[in-house]
């Protein structure tokens, strides 16, 4: 595939090989599924790096879900997440008496995930619940209730299955680590969401 053959270039490592992550995606919906049941979901993914996720992990949840999205960027130094966001796209809807379930792709220093879920608790949604794919726990700076997590993952900078570098990498279909030298002439401005 000529998309696999451009990213595998650009690949020191992979960490989370294609497999792996669809067989827990769907551990991940099954449990959701099971502690949902009965209600219905509002999924609140982060633009744009959940996408994907949302997309394949919404495939296994057998309760009803609605889709929401917001998109956001934080204030300050670009490559250091300063835990003030600013909202770029707002929800659509009102969350008011929602299940809502934040869908994001990875919590690094937590920053982001505290103040989403500041902002989204007094929008007073019936319950506020975080599935997160990857979680840099040795990162946090702020503690965030994580209620559904894919992998712990160490502290390396890592893109694919909807994340990205310098906008790069969001459809390669595993998650990995770039090699140092792979030439994206943005990259130093770091990643985006
Ligand atoms: P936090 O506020 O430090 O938790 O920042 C979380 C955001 O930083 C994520 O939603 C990503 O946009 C970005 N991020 C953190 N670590 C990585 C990574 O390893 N690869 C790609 N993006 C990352």
């Amino acid at each position: 595939m000529a998309m696999q053959r451009w990213a595998l270039a650009d690949v020191s490592h992979v960490l989370i090989d294609q497999q792996t992550l669809a067989d827990r995606v769907r551990e991940l919906g099954e449990a959701i599924s099971r502690d949902y049941e009965g209600r219905e979901i509002r999924a609140v993914a982060v633009l744009k790096g959940a996408v994907i996720f949302l997309a394949d992990l919404s495939r296994y949840l057998s309760v009803p879900v609605s889709f929401d999205f917001m998109a956001i960027t934080s204030y300050g130094h670009s490559t250091e997440t300063s835990g003030v966001v600013r909202i770029i796209k707002d929800l659509d809807e009102s969350i008011e008496d929602r299940h809502v379930l934040i869908v994001e792709d990875i919590v690094d220093t937590g920053l982001t995930l505290k103040y989403l879920l500041e902002i989204l608790e007094t929008r007073q949604p019936a319950s506020l619940r975080v599935c997160t794919l990857l979680d840099k726990a040795g990162r946090r700076r702020a503690p965030v209730p994580i209620h559904y997590r894919g992998f712990s993952i160490p502290n390396e900078f890592v893109v694919g299955y909807g994340l990205d570098r310098a906008g790069l990498y969001r459809n390669v279909p595993y998650i990995f680590v770039v090699r140092e030298d792979a030439a994206d002439g943005e990259a130093a401005r770091g990643g985006g969401r």
